[in-house]
């Protein structure tokens, strides 16, 4: 586990990623199923290492996502300006079509736009994720004009 605040959802909660998760998380983006929508292309482990473990920080900040006792997916929000940025999100398949990704996509708004004070939280998806599209707008995202070939979908807070 590494530093900063641990986030909960109803159903996840998201614990910064530390050193210690490289075993799992080389594990896991080296899988073409765990991939094929984050790039297509499985991961070398140094790459995992180096973009997900955290040392990004404070730039980009990196969770293990959690879900009935066990780790079940990895996200991560990205500064793209002084109060605002993006949000990433994969799960396991094994753990898709349940709800938690929106779930985690929820406690992670929460905190950007409640702790941190952002004012923008985009999702960029491919056309033809219509799952993730589906899921983003479970939680509250909302397509906006933009993308650069993907969508480009922002977070709408509740009237
Ligand atoms: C995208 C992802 C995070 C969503 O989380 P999830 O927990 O699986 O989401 P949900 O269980 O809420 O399911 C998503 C919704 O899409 C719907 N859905 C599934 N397949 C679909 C399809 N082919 N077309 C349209 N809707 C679809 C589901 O019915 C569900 O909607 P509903 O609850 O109204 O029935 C997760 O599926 C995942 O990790 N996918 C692979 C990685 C990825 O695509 N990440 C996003 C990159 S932008």
């Amino acid at each position: 586990m590494g530093d900063g605040p641990v986030l909960e959802g109803e159903w996840t909660r998201l614990v910064p990623t530390g050193e210690d998760d490289l075993d799992l998380l080389a594990g896991w983006f080296a899988d073409p199923a765990f991939v094929e929508h984050w790039g297509g292309a499985p991961l070398p482990r140094r790459e995992v290492a180096e973009k997900y473990l955290g040392r990004r920080r404070p730039r980009v900040e990196s969770f293990l996502v959690r879900a009935d006792g066990g780790p079940v997916g990895y996200a991560q929000y990205w500064w793209s300006g002084p109060d605002g940025g993006g949000i990433d999100l994969v799960l396991l398949p094994a753990a898709r079509g349940r709800g938690l990704g929106p779930d985690a996509a929820r406690a992670l708004v929460a905190h950007l736009r409640g702790e941190l004070g952002w004012r923008r939280v985009t999702v960029d998806p491919e056309p033809g994720n219509a799952r993730a599209v589906r899921a983003w707008e479970k939680a509250g995202f909302r397509r906006v004009p933009g993308g650069d070939g993907n969508l480009l979908m922002e977070h709408r807070p509740e009237p």
